[in-house]
């Protein structure tokens, strides 16, 4: 029943109650008022008129009486006055009484009895009067009575009018209280509850819209927040069962965060996993607010933080920022992300000079060239080789503080700064599982070769359970400079490396990115085109097309070559001019070492003398941002633009390009991705280029721009679901999976299944 129809009833009879208690009382008050007024002016009359008429009746002068109660008998109410003997016998009577007063009424004998006077309410002929009798006398005997009759119908009269005048009150409050309930309901209760039926409407056909009600306003205010975090939960429910949906699609090949977690759980068995890298997932630093967080530029970290979600591991780092002291426990140790803390990062100190021949010196003067076939020559000191073996054992150390209580501990030791941190931790721990992933390709065996320390780094390496790479080729060059500098024996059908009883496998495991977030695939967001438009007002550019690069500046990362291969491009193709842009974003890395700062300088000044030479008044051909970017910043210039372009002279596998297809859900753009970059061996509807061939660079750049839409789709498809089937979550699943399977009891037996 409608909310009006129930509340209406109750009023009504509510306010009916309330008034008619009122009019009664009224009623009561006002007959009780005029009812005493009337007796008192009887009883003044009544006396006064006695005094008169006593007189008379001493004289026995009836005609006299007569005239009295005659010039009496016309007051206010008053019907008339009668004067009896004592035996009830009229002696004198007003003219308007007539044959009523002919029998002397009930107070008549009670007065004559009681010999005082005695007034009651009577009905004489058809009316109720009040009839008041007073005796009379003469020489003090009783003589006759005095009776006055006054008409008191008035006071009923009077009492009817209220009741009708509170009848009258009741119609029109009932009537009031309707139109009051009626347009407060549909005000306040009735619109609100529908404006909420209709976003719970929208909701359900999966559009969000905001709760139309903020906390202070509406009643409903107070539900805004709730609803809020439903139409959240309800949208990534809906993105997951999406996703499910596409699992089942893809025929159970998806691997998904949910399904890592499952398998990680499976294959640990109840033991712990201990990461080590060099580079921290988050970084603090002091800022213009305070201390800030920053998540550093590097695919590593994006690849491996799903697996310390996963299973709430430890990850061992060095702690290189401003801020990071502050932020650590006694321990060393923090709950990271530190907004949602899903796992502990122990952060390790160094001093300058371990930093300086660790980090920049051997690691990225030294094993960085030497591993990237990028043309520039590794530098190799002593003292940075000393640094180097100090702090692989710091970090031994601080891994096997850490893995101390744990049984059968896992560790995944990250990339090139640790080479000989698997045989430092295994001679310890033998029951630990030891796994290196080296992020960066692996040279062939001469190139290899001319490392002053190229045993010492094998067999620090060999000390692993697993050495895996991006790719099937970096494994081969692997196990050839084993081959070629150390005692061992390699079994090439099994890819294993038997040395001193200890066994190695070496794996190709080739990275990947996550899965875009649900919310991130359901959520509406602005359309394409207002994207772009954006976009190139951001980098204040009126073109028609757009590419867009992204790299740490990294001489291997083919950035200058690049840009000639679009400096190239324009010049082949002119019309282009004015109707093409490049946004390039540049996060400058290790600029302490000179190489590496002096490529930032070259970056700029290439792209400024392209813009120079090619620019107009209103158009440059070339946009560069050389400062990092967050991901977030990062994502609308993927998706805006026309091409990605990834041009590295070596990569180990380039995850840019990845990020580049997951980041297209609208199935369109091309990628034009280097051959040399372990990338390559998957994307095989990218367009495939020589970074030292800037012709080639330049033909590909209007193969992009004039490519069919329909074979643009259809290769960004193909490639989405390549990437899409082999994400980081499966990456990881096997990664885990292979080390969860080897065999440590002894050498004969350390086989996987
Ligand atoms: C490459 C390496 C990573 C490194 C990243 C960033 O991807 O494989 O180990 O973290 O570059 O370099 P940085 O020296 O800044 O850590």
């Amino acid at each position: 029943m409608k909310l009006s129809l129930r509340l209406i009833p109750i009023l009504a009879v509510a306010i009916t109650i309330v008034t008619f208690i009122v009019a009664r009382n009224q009623v009561r008050s006002e007959k009780h008022g005029l009812r005493a007024d009337l007796e008192r002016r009887s009883e003044i009359l009544a006396e006064s008129l006695q005094e008169s008429v006593e007189p008379v009746i001493q004289k026995g002068s009836t005609s006299q009486l007569r005239r009295l109660v005659e010039r009496f008998g016309n007051r206010e109410h008053l019907e008339g006055v009668a004067i009896y003997d004592v035996n009830g016998k009229v002696t004198a009577v007003s003219s308007k009484l007539d044959t009523d007063a002919e029998t002397p009424p009930a107070v008549f004998a009670k007065s004559v009895e009681l010999n005082r006077p005695v007034g009651e309410y009577e009905k004489v002929g058809s009316s109720t009067m009040y009839v008041y009798a007073l005796p009379l006398h003469r020489d003090t005997q009783l003589a006759g009575v005095l009776v006055l009759f006054h008409d008191a119908s008035f006071i009923e009269a009077q009492s009817t009018r209220i009741w009708r005048d509170a009848l009258w009150h009741v119609v029109a409050q009932v009537l009031l209280i309707i139109l009051i309930t009626f347009f407060v309901i549909r005000w306040t209760i009735v619109g609100p509850i529908a404006k909420v039926a209709h976003w719970m409407r929208d909701l359900r056909h999966g559009k969000f819209v905001p709760f139309p009600y903020r906390t202070s306003e509406s009643f409903l205010g107070p539900l805004s927040t709730e609803a809020a975090s439903l139409a959240q939960k309800l949208a990534e429910a809906r993105a997951a069962a999406k996703a499910e949906a596409q699992l089942r699609e893809a025929g159970d090949s998806l691997w998904t965060a949910e399904r890592l977690r499952a398998s990680i759980h499976k294959r640990l068995r109840g033991s712990s996993l201990f990461v080590v890298s060099n580079r921290e997932p988050y970084e603090h630093v002091h800022g213009s607010s305070g201390i800030e967080v920053r998540v550093p530029a590097s695919g590593l970290v994006t690849a491996l933080e799903p697996i310390l979600y996963a299973c709430d591991g430890t990850w061992i780092a060095h702690g290189a920022a401003d801020a990071d002291r502050e932020m650590v426990d006694a321990n060393d140790r923090l709950r990271v992300p530190p907004d949602h803390p899903h796992y502990t990062l122990r952060r390790i100190w160094l001093t300058k000079e371990e930093e300086q021949g660790y980090y920049l010196g051997f690691a990225n003067e030294g094993i960085w060239p030497l591993c990237h076939i990028a043309h520039t020559r590794p530098v190799f000191r002593a003292e940075d080789w000393e640094h180097y073996q100090r702090v692989n054992e710091k970090f031994a150390q601080a891994v096997l503080d850490e893995i101390d209580t744990a049984e059968k501990p896992f560790v995944l030791i990250q990339d090139y700064h640790f080479a000989l941190l698997p045989r430092l931790i295994k001679s310890k721990r033998p029951d630990a599982r030891v796994a290196i992933f080296w992020h960066i390709p692996w040279p062939n065996a001469e190139a290899f070769g001319i490392c002053p320390w190229q045993r010492e780094l094998l067999d620090g390496l060999l000390g692993a359970d697993l050495v895996s790479f991006h790719i099937q080729a970096h494994c081969n060059n692997f196990l050839e400079s084993v081959d070629q500098s150390l005692e061992c024996r390699i079994e090439w059908d099994r890819f294993t490396v038997n040395r001193n009883d200890h066994i190695t496998l070496v794996r190709p495991h080739p990275i990947s990115v996550a899965l875009p977030e649900p919310t991130e695939v359901t959520e509406p967001g602005i359309s394409a085109e207002q994207n772009r438009a954006d976009i190139l007002a951001q980098v204040g550019a009126e073109t028609l097309f757009l590419g867009v690069g992204v790299d740490r500046i990294d001489y291997t990362k083919g950035i200058v070559e690049r840009f000639r291969g679009i400096e190239s491009f324009l010049d082949k193709f002119p019309h282009y001019k004015e109707q093409f842009t490049f946004v390039q974003f540049g996060a400058p890395s290790r600029t302490s070492i000179k190489r590496y700062k002096d490529f930032v300088a070259e970056v700029a000044a290439e792209a400024d003398r392209i813009n120079r030479r090619l620019q107009s008044e209103r158009w440059k051909p070339i946009v560069l941002f050389s400062r990092h970017s967050s991901h977030q910043e990062i994502e609308p210039y993927y998706k805006a633009a026309d091409f990605c372009l990834v041009t590295s002279l070596h990569d180990g596998m380039n995850l840019v390009a990845k990020e580049f297809v997951v980041s297209r859900a609208d199935e369109d753009g091309v990628l034009i991705l280097s051959q040399f970059t372990g990338a390559s061996r998957e994307l095989h509807d990218a367009l495939l280029v020589n970074p030292y061939d800037i012709n080639q660079i330049a033909d590909m750049i209007r193969k992009a721009l004039e490519m069919p839409a329909e074979e643009r789709q259809l290769r960004m498809k193909r490639m989405r679901r390549v990437v899409r089937e082999h994400n980081v979550y499966r990456w990881a699943a096997e990664l885990i999976s292979e080390l969860a399977e080897i065999r440590l009891d002894s050498p004969e037996m350390a086989e996987t299944r």
